[in-house]
């Protein structure tokens, strides 16, 4: 690093990183899947349950996790997202450190929008031969309703959300000169001296695991009510 104003500091906690790749590749699985039906709907299945251990565990990771992984580091206020988009940042405020206050509404919209995905596809129906574990606890005006939004708007409004996540990552890089894919993927970025590291060391990693394998359990006694 040659700017000596700068350090490198550790953003992006393994845990946040492998979450976020795993969901990338998960989603994408899903979104595939469905378009080619048939015997592909079986995959379809397993990324969709894996999707839910994942969103389980980044809810939890987001109140435990590394310090700018936690949600209380990015809920903004939206007079933050308005200063910010201005660039009228104040003295010593720390708003590009992990998501920034715009990129931060697309986080939560984009787990938000996940985990009702995730909800409707649990109780779908699609009439043909694919059915949610949980179809049988709903009744069928819900589990209508809950098969047309996933098939329908969910999954619209998920490639929605991705494509305008890609592009606003281009424009970072177009426009500001700013590469944020690399700390996704090496965990760090050089920012001013003195700015506050994630902790992301063999304990923070053995308790990443350790609640992975509890959402994965969860998820798993999930699917298995449904016999
Ligand atoms: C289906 C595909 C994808 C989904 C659903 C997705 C979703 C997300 C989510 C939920 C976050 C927040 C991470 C967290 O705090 O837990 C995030 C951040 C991020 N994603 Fe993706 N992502 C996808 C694909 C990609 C791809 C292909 C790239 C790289 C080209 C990418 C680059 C990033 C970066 C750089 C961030 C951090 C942004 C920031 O600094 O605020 N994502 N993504």
């Amino acid at each position: 690093m040659t700017d000596s104003t700068k350090q490198t500091v550790r953003v992006w906690d393994l845990p946040t990183r492998l979450f976020h790749w795993l969901l990338a590749t998960a989603v994408i699985t899903s979104v595939v899947t469905a378009k080619i039906g048939g015997n592909a709907m079986a995959w379809h299945f397993r990324s969709g349950y894996c999707i839910f251990v994942l969103l389980a565990f980044r809810l939890l990771w987001g109140m435990v996790g590394g310090r700018w992984s936690r949600f209380a580091s990015f809920l903004y206020p939206p007079a933050t997202v308005l200063r910010y988009l201005r660039g009228a940042q104040r003295a010593g405020e720390r708003l590009e450190v992990g998501h920034n206050p715009l990129g931060s509404y697309s986080v939560f919209a984009m787990l938000g929008i996940l985990i009702l995905q995730v909800a409707t596809g649990l109780v779908a129906d699609d009439d043909i031969d694919n059915v949610g574990p949980l179809n049988k606890f709903v009744s069928s005006a819900v589990a209508n309703q809950a098969s047309g939004w996933h098939a329908k708007v969910g999954q619209w409004l998920i490639i929605a959300l991705v494509l305008l996540h890609l592009l606003a990552i281009a424009f970072y890089v177009a426009r500001k000169h700013i590469d944020l894919v690399r700390p996704m993927v090496n965990g760090d970025k050089a920012l001013p001296i003195g700015t506050l590291s994630s902790a992301d060391g063999l304990p923070q990693r053995l308790l990443a695991a350790a609640l992975l394998a509890a959402c994965a359990g969860l998820v798993g006694w999930v699917v298995s009510l449904g016999g």
